[in-house]
Formats: structure tokens, C-alpha cells, sequence
């Protein structure tokens, strides 16, 4: 049982295992199922698509007759994937067998079945699973409950924003696979830190001893404040954050899910596990003012990025190595990467 000293001055980071070994990794990830995840912007919808994040279970996201349905992606027949691609069809077709369902789960017909008894039953409908919705956001689930409590902390600070009439950008979107545990790149997104030692680019349109961090339950929130002339949400009256050149609010949420808001509007980073030493980063892109693009700090992202994989993947081979095993947390930098290892050993 690894403990992670509460008293940030007093604790050690987490232990190498976390990141090098695959029993620790499998019963990490194997609790994924109870959180929240990201599915899709109502914006990137077809009528039926794959949900691709890091819950390992296979669903799909689904919409008949304006209703919007989570439901497995599991042939009820021999366990076929039943959709492998979006589309806009209007039922569901099982590629193995033919077997149908429609688009709300519900079994419709099925070839060479009319001699078997007591056929179909309701162990032959596609099983539903809970959807949850917040401004045109979509969230889904195997066992979470409690989703206002999820996202009460993004709602308090970006609520005021439009977000459900931005619209998904394909030029924005991203895939990447890098040889690296996806907790480390949670660690790496989780403090400034790194700012004018990595990104050069950003240390230059952000203010770095304003930029903040503030921990909540399930996530962490970062503030990066704009320089003189950099672009900022020109933000409501009432806001908390009213009179504050905020350049970008980057959430993180417990365990994969990155929400950046930018002026220019939202960029979703998901950090999905694929083993103990591979991930993949999937990038979604929503805008909100197309005029914004391209500047401050959400302006040049495949660069940050590029600066970020390089050094997650060092890190990847730094900490298999036999002469680390865990280091210390600056008590001013790193509140938010001892907040996420206390959440991880908890
Ligand atoms: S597995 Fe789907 S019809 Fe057979
Ligand atoms: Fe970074």
C-alpha cells in the first residue's frame, strides 16, 4: 500500500511501479469504469458511432428520433462488435451474422433463430449504460453516479460560455501514440512547472508567476494568465475571475479527461491507456470564435505538444531505470501532480 504523504512538503512522489509495472497499471485502469468519461460535443454526432476513450468497454453513442442513447457495442449473439465506424444508418446490422437492433439497443430481428425457444429475451437487447449531458458535452459511464458533482467545478468557471453552440473543427483533431504511462502524461499537464523550461513559445504569451492551480475533488484546475497584449475571455461582470487576463482554464479530471478552454473556444485532450508503457492522446477540437485561432496560448498546440511527448517519453525511460525509484514535490509548482498521486493511492 503506497502512501502519499498529505503534507506535500513532507511527501514522496509516486513510486516507479505506477508507471513501469503492469499488475499496478491493470489495477489502476481497472477502475476506470467507475468515473466519468468524455464521449463526444453534440456537434461530431452521426446517428451511430464507437465511443473512443479510455473506458475499455466497448459502447456506442446513438441517436433516434432525437433522443441520444449510451448502449454496448457487444453483439448479444457471439459478441461481435456490432459497429465499428460512424454512421448514419438507421438500425444497427451485427457484420458477423446479420443479427439487427435498433438504434435504441432494442433486438429487432435475427436470421435462421425462428426454430429456437424462448428467443429472443431481453438478455438479447444491446445493454444500456448512463449518458450524461452538460452544454452540448457528452459524458458516459459503466458504474458512476453523482455527474453534477463532476462537473460542478468546470461549470462554476466556464459555465457562462456558449459551449453547446461550438462546433467540432476535424482540422483540430489529433491521434498520437506515445511509448510512455498515461500517468505521466497526467503528471506533465499537471503543473507550470515545466513552462519556461520546455515551451519557450508559451512562456512568452504567459504570465508565469500568476499562473495558478487550485485542486478539487476528482480534478484540478490551472489558470494561465495572458501577458500584456495576449489574448483573454473577456469574462462577465459577476465572474470570480472578473478583471483577470485569463488566457486559458485547463481542467484536468480524474483520470483522463483534459478540458482546455481558450478564447478561440475548447480543446478536449483524452489520455488513454493502451498499456503500462503506451498511450494514446486523442485531440478534439471545438470553436467557438474562429477569429480567436492561432493566437495566445491555445494558438500553436501541435508545438506544445510535440515539446510535451518528448519529455513524457523520457520520463518513460528515466523511471524503469534501477536508480529511480520516487522523488519530491515542489510545494509551490507541483500541487496538482501530488494531488492526482493522492486521488491514485487513495
Ligand atoms: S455475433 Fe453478431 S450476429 Fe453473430
Ligand atoms: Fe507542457
Amino acid at each position: 500500500m503506497t502512501i502519499i504523504d498529505p503534507d506535500i512538503r513532507k511527501a514522496e512522489t509516486l513510486p516507479s511501479r505506477f508507471y513501469t509495472e503492469t499488475k499496478t497499471f491493470d489495477s489502476v485502469t481497472s477502475s476506470f469504469g467507475q468515473n466519468w468519461h468524455f464521449a463526444a460535443h453534440r456537434s461530431q454526432l452521426s446517428t451511430a458511432q464507437p465511443i473512443d476513450n479510455p473506458l475499455k468497454e466497448p459502447m456506442l453513442l446513438t441517436q433516434s428520433e432525437g433522443e441520444l442513447h449510451c448502449i454496448s457495442n457487444v453483439c448479444t449473439h457471439r459478441g461481435m462488435l456490432v459497429c465499428t465506424e460512424s454512421s448514419e444508418a438507421k438500425r444497427l446490422q451485427c457484420p458477423y451474422h446479420g443479427r439487427v437492433f435498433n438504434l435504441d439497443g432494442q433486438f429487432r430481428s435475427m436470421p435462421e433463430f425462428d426454430t429456437v425457444e424462448n428467443f429472443p429475451t431481453d438478455a438479447d437487447h444491446l445493454r444500456t449504460f448512463p449518458l450524461a449531458e452538460w452544454k452540448g458535452l457528452l459524458f458516459n459511464t459503466v458504474s458512476a453516479d453523482d455527474f453534477d458533482s463532476f462537473i460542478a467545478e468546470v461549470e462554476a468557471r466556464v459555465g457562462w460560455l456558449s459551449i453547446e453552440a461550438f462546433t467540432h473543427d476535424l482540422n483540430r483533431h489529433r491521434e498520437y501514440t506515445i511509448e510512455s504511462n498515461w500517468a505521466l502524461y497526467v503528471d506533465n499537464y499537471l503543473e507550470g512547472f515545466h513552462i519556461p523550461f520546455v515551451h519557450g513559445g508559451l512562456h512568452d504569451v504567459l504570465d508565469y508567476d500568476a499562473y495558478s492551480t487550485e485542486l478539487f475533488d476528482g480534478g484540478v484546475l490551472q489558470i494561465g494568465i495572458a501577458n500584456d497584449g495576449e489574448p483573454c475571455f473577456d469574462l462577465p461582470e459577476e465572474h470570480p475571475d472578473f478583471g483577470q487576463n485569463i488566457a486559458a482554464y485547463y481542467f484536468w479530471l480524474h483520470p483522463g479527461l483534459m478540458l482546455n478552454f481558450y478564447p478561440w473556444g475548447l480543446s478536449v485532450n483524452l489520455v488513454i491507456p493502451e498499456s503500462v508503457d503506451k498511450t494514446r492522446i486523442v485531440y478534439h477540437g471545438f470553436v467557438g470564435d474562429s477569429a480567436m485561432l492561432a493566437k495566445g496560448a491555445g494558438g500553436d498546440l501541435d508545438k506544445v505538444e510535440a515539446e510535451d511527448q518528448f519529455i513524457v517519453e523520457g520520463c518513460q525511460k528515466g523511471v524503469s531505470s534501477v536508480a529511480y525509484e520516487r522523488g519530491r514535490y515542489s510545494p509551490t509548482k507541483e500541487a496538482g501532480v501530488h494531488h492526482f498521486h493522492r486521488i491514485l493511492t487513495q
